[in-house]
């Protein structure tokens, strides 16, 4: 009924998919899907390693069932306590009376809140270890990928690191779940704009996380998010050691902009055709009325420049670009280079405040920033073009 083929000999993948749910977190789009991956090591000791969304806390236990067949589980793993991945350990609980719980004090100070669990805890601290039998378990705690509690589980006979969220992406698993069986174009996009909502605002802790875990031989990560990584591997950990950086992946500009009939738009138009005479051929340009901001979000991680247009509303930016810049503050993002235009019809505010969000960022500011009043005329449209031409320019440099 279910695929039982182990990932490796009596380690098995039992996550599931949720293709029901439309906002993760309640505000992330999810047209993918997403799936909920838990792990199952049997052994002479039985453990499993992190749950699932409780809304699919049956399927789950077919799953679990298929497998041990009557036997019990002997520990369960609790590396990250966020309910997408724990929301299952009550049920668990009462199937499994005598389940020891590990974590570390966060965790269970975390259990006890949530669910009201205080007993079977079995703590550890870093670089504690858990025999199963022929495997043993060491823990790493990685606080703020994503929660303070959160740590990794290193698996010493085939050098598997389970690693909670990192490395995770948006995208349910179809048909397999390991990388080297699968198409993972999906997963790439998905994976960075899973980072950039996510975790983007834990770069240090990220790569306190990589550099502590840069000297274990791992051959194999299991992520509480999508595919098992093992032919892509060393293309993940890259991935996440450059956006924990904030380092782009790729030289091109995302221009962001909102307008409201159509005047800002028409600058946008310009902007673009600066950029690219100048001889940049990325450009990447979101409506923000259009495009959720975590879709603007993911290209900002990807590209080194960002160009921001608004109409003056309120005596401020247009709403939906003063989300996205809350949201790229939030994040922190770093090194990159930036510039900005709009339009008002009475009083210009906008692109005073667009501009002093390069200071708030410390960010390069590239060219003139190019404020128009009502309809645009040749003058600023040319000066739009010209700021798109500098950006080129300063990217080539
Ligand atoms: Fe997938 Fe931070 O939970």
């Amino acid at each position: 009924m279910y695929n039982k083929r182990p990932i490796v000999e009596n380690i098995f993948f039992v996550g599931v998919n949720d293709r029901q749910k439309e906002l993760f977190e309640n505000y992330l789009p999810l047209p993918e899907g997403v799936a909920y991956n838990s792990y199952l090591i049997v052994d002479e000791k039985i453990a499993l390693i992190d749950t699932v969304d409780i809304a699919f806390v049956e399927v789950y236990f077919a799953k679990i069932d298929a497998i041990l067949k009557g036997r019990t589980i002997d520990y369960l793993i609790v590396n990250h306590v966020e309910p997408d991945h724990a929301g299952s350990i009550g049920r668990l609980k009462e199937k499994y009376p005598n389940m020891q719980i590990v974590g570390n004090a966060k965790t269970f100070d975390m259990l006890k809140g949530y669910f009201g669990i205080v007993t079977n805890l079995h703590e550890v601290r870093e670089g504690d270890s858990l025999s199963l039998g022929k495997r043993t378990l060491t823990f790493y705690t990685a606080p703020m990928v994503h929660w303070p509690e959160v740590m990794v589980t290193y698996e010493n006979q085939d050098k598997i690191l389970f690693s909670a969220d990192a490395f995770g992406t948006f995208g349910t698993v179809d048909g397999d779940y390991l990388d080297a069986n699968i198409h993972t174009d999906k997963y790439w996009d998905e994976m960075r704009r899973y980072y950039a909502c996510i975790v983007g605002k834990y770069g240090v802790p990220v790569q306190n996380a990589l550099k502590k875990l840069s000297g274990l031989p791992v051959d194999i990560i299991c992520s509480t998010h999508g595919p098992v990584w093992q032919k892509e591997l060393s293309k993940v950990v890259g991935l996440y050691d450059k956006w924990s950086r904030y380092e782009a992946e790729e030289e091109g500009v995302v221009i962001a902009y909102g307008s409201m009939y159509g005047n800002t738009q028409q600058l946008t138009e310009a902007v673009v055709e600066g950029i690219v005479a100048g001889g940049i051929k990325n450009v990447v340009v979101h409506n923000v009325s259009k495009t959720d901001t975590s879709y603007i979000l993911a290209d900002i991680f990807k590209y080194k420049a960002l160009i921001i247009g608004s109409p003056t509303y309120m005596m401020g930016v247009y709403p939906l670009i003063e989300k996205l810049l809350a949201a790229i503050e939030h994040r922190g993002i770093k090194n990159r280079l930036y510039s900005c235009y709009g339009s008002f019809t009475w009083a210009g505010c906008a692109v005073k405040k667009l501009c002093s969000f390069a200071q708030t960022m410390n960010w390069e500011l590239i060219g003139n920033p190019v404020e128009n009043k009502q309809a645009v005329l040749e003058d600023k449209y040319q000066a739009a073009f010209e700021l798109g031409l500098a950006m080129a320019e300063r990217i080539k440099s």
